[in-house]
Formats: structure tokens, sequence, C-alpha cells
């Protein structure tokens, strides 16, 4: 192995992020066989299995089976929600203008609890199942190696140089069940959205097959008459629906299933990774998109022009920093002072139409709108006085014009 790949050749014992499908089953096994290592295994709930939480008894059964030391399920739906999801919808984080970042800000979370629980059981080195082609590894590596550069991260999947028909055998080899393997696609999970790539969705030219969806209803089998919701915002953080206070991953939950049921938060991509690569992706993301599009629309409503126009800047930047892996750089935290700054005063009350696949903001309410009726009515009695324009028009256009007479004599000139 050269400089760039593991420093070692047998660790003491390993940590793997385990999720029970294929690859971290057959690494698993793999790294006790190829590090001589005692392997304890990680599976992160953050909500993945919101509609079966004893999968995660199964998965930590299978890990056993497989030879497991010791198993750790963590429950991280609440610091999910608070401290991953709530900063996303507050920079309104949809990576290329489309994509809500679902993935992406679970991965340092992930990895910071894996950097915690290796500490705790003295263990040397994590390892995890992402591919060399992708984000997750970026996202994961780099937080963990910011947290812990004492501890190494392996990646058997660019180490052990298996195609994907040899990962097979050999976990036929070593009894691991294959039986999902009719599911082609390779899928990512959490409460705020679902993942999936390979196989014929390679084909940008083809349309995601029906079977590549696991949460929502087609929006041509939607229900024919359109739902009405309300979300509360206090402080940008959503905080209600419909009028009900509850907690974020309720409301989280509450969404997800009326978004599923309207067709909402169908995504299909061609994405530009970190890495380089153009990928397509699809995604499926009712709640994330349904609170991105509710706050980024109370928020313009607060806010002044100006500040709508800069809150986009570092919004983007926001998202560009989130998406590739950079959740640590301190300028994560800066924009985050400016997005919070800004959000103080994201509270009131959104109401969005749902209607096949569609969800539209049609009416919003709150006590900072900077919004004046009886300033922009078209009604007479308005306090707006119109007579103002013949003395603001002349300013305001002065330089543009000067600019536009000066060039236009240019372009004659040039003519001549
Ligand atoms: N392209 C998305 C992202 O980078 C999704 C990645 C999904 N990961 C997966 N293992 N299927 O955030």
């Amino acid at each position: 192995m050269n400089d760039l790949g593991p420093k070692k050749k047998t660790y003491k014992n390993i940590l793997l992020m385990y999720s029970g499908g294929l690859d971290t089953s057959t690494i698993l096994k793999w790294l006790q066989e190829n590090y001589n290592a005692d392997v304890y295994t990680f599976t992160a709930d953050l909500g993945q299995e919101f509609a079966d939480p004893t999968r995660f008894k199964e998965i930590e059964e299978k890990a056993k089976k497989l030879g497991a030391k010791k198993h750790f399920t963590v429950d991280l739906k609440d610091i999910f929600f608070k401290e991953y999801i709530v900063p996303t919808i507050k920079a309104n984080g949809l990576y290329q203008g489309i994509y809500p970042l679902s993935t992406a800000v679970g991965r340092p979370l992930i990895a910071i609890e894996a950097v915690k629980i290796a500490k705790n059981e003295n263990i040397e080195a994590l390892a995890h199942g992402c591919t060399g082609k992708g984000n997750d590894q970026i996202r994961i590596n780099t937080t963990a190696n910011a947290y812990a550069p004492e501890i190494e991260v392996l990646q058997p999947l660019i180490e052990w140089n298996m195609g994907r028909d040899e990962e097979i055998k050999y976990a036929e080899q070593h009894g691991i069940q294959i039986q999902n393997q009719n599911k082609k696609y390779s899928t990512d999970e959490n409460l705020f959205g679902r993942s999936a790539e390979c196989d014929i969705l390679e084909h940008p030219e083809i349309e995601p097959p029906e079977d590549s969806k696991a949460w929502t209803v087609a929006p041509e089998k939607a229900p024919n008459t359109a739902e009405y919701i309300t979300i509360n915002f206090e402080e940008g953080i959503p905080v209600g629906l419909n009028g009900e206070m509850m907690n974020g991953v309720e409301l989280i939950r509450q969404l997800h299933e009326i978004g599923c049921k309207h067709g909402i938060g169908r995504i299909e991509h061609m994405e530009d990774r970190a890495i380089g690569l153009k990928s397509r992706e699809t995604y499926e993301v009712p709640a994330a998109l349904i609170l991105i599009k509710a706050h980024k629309d109370l928020e313009k409503y607060v806010c002044t022009k100006h500040e709508n126009s800069f809150k986009q800047l570092v919004d983007q930047r926001w998202t560009e920093l989130a998406y590739e892996g950079l959740w640590v750089d301190p300028l994560r935290e800066a924009l985050e002072a400016f997005i919070n700054e800004i959000n103080m005063k994201v509270t009131g009350s959104v109401k969005v139409k749902l209607f096949k696949g569609s969800a539209n903001v049609v009416a919003r309410e709150s006590p900072y709108g900077i919004y004046d009726l009886n300033l922009a009515t078209y009604d007479t009695d308005s306090s707006f006085n119109q007579k103002l324009s013949y003395g603001f028009i002349p300013l305001w256009g002065l330089q543009s014009r000067m600019g536009f007479i000066t060039k236009r004599k240019l372009k004659q000139e040039k003519k001549k």
C-alpha cells in the first residue's frame, strides 16, 4: 500500500459505521480477516427507520452474528433535528437550488458520534462503507479527522480492490445473507429525506422508474382534492403544524406523512459532486421541501430587500460547505451567526397548499412582516404619496441614464 493508504497493517480494534446492508456487512467480515481486529459496530438512528423502529434490533443481531464484538445503536433524532436540520432550514439549504442536503447534513453527526464511541472504548480506527467516488467519504473523514486526528478512518471499499461480483462472492462465502440483492439501488434515508442512486438511475436520459421510489405516491395517483396545512415558525424554527405545537421530530414525521400522500418532494437532479463528478441523483424529500419553501417565504416577508439579497449569497455559501463535507470549517459557524441574526424575526405562520406533487405557499402571517396594507393598497385612501415619484425617479435613474447616453455615443463613433 502506498503512502496514501492506511497507515497500519493490523489494528487491535476498529469501529465500523454499520447500516446492516450488503457493503457494511461484507466490510464487517473483511476487517476481522484483513486487519485481524476486533470489530465494533455502530448504527446511528437518524430517523431512517421511522416506519419500523424494530429494524434496529435486527441490525444489531445481524452485526453480532457476523462477529461484531459489541454493537451500539444511538438515537440521534433530536440532535439531528436541532443541530443539523434546523440550520439547514434557516439557511434555506438547497444545493444547486434543488437538493435539501438530507444525506449531507447527517454525515458529520454520524462521524462525531463514531469518534465519541471510539474514544470511550479505546478504539484505534474507524471504518465506513463509502466509495471513493462520492461526497459521503469527504463528509465523514473530514469531520472525524478534525475531531480526532489520532484515529485513522479506513475505507475498505477503496482498499479491498473487489468488484461488485467478487464482493458478493466474498459475502456468500462468509455467510452473509444477500436476500436484498434485488434491491438494485444504493439508498440513504433519514428524517429529512431519502436518496437513491445506481442501476438504471445512472442513465440521465431515462426517467427514474417507479420502483426507485419508496416513500411518496406518484403525483398522478395523489388525491384529487388539495390539502392545506399551516406551519408555525419561531425564530426560523418550525414549531407547530396546523396550530398544534410539537417537537421537531414529531413535526417532521407528521409532515412527512402528509407530504408522501400528496406526492410531494420527488426530485431528480444532475448533481455536481464535490469530487468533480457529475451524477444523476434522485430524492424523496417531502418534509424538507415543504419546510424550506415555507421558511423561505416567511423570511422574505420579514426581511428588507437588502437583507433578502445578501441572505441568498450567505445561504448558498453555507449550503456548499455543508454539501462539500466542510461542516467543521469555521466559516460555517461564522455564516450561521449572520443566518441566526436574520432568523430572529422569522416568526409567524405559513399556509401551504398541497396538490398532486406540488407544494405552494399561498398565505403567510407574521408580527414582523415588513408590509403595510395602507401603503401598498391600490385604493385611493392610501397614505403613500405618489407625487414623491416626481423627485425619486430622476435621481434613482440618474447615473444609469448618463451611462446609457455615453455608451450610445461610443457605439455610434465606432460605426463611423
Ligand atoms: N448525492 C447525495 C449527497 O451527496 C446523496 C448521497 C447518497 N448516499 C448514498 N449512500 N446513497 O448528499
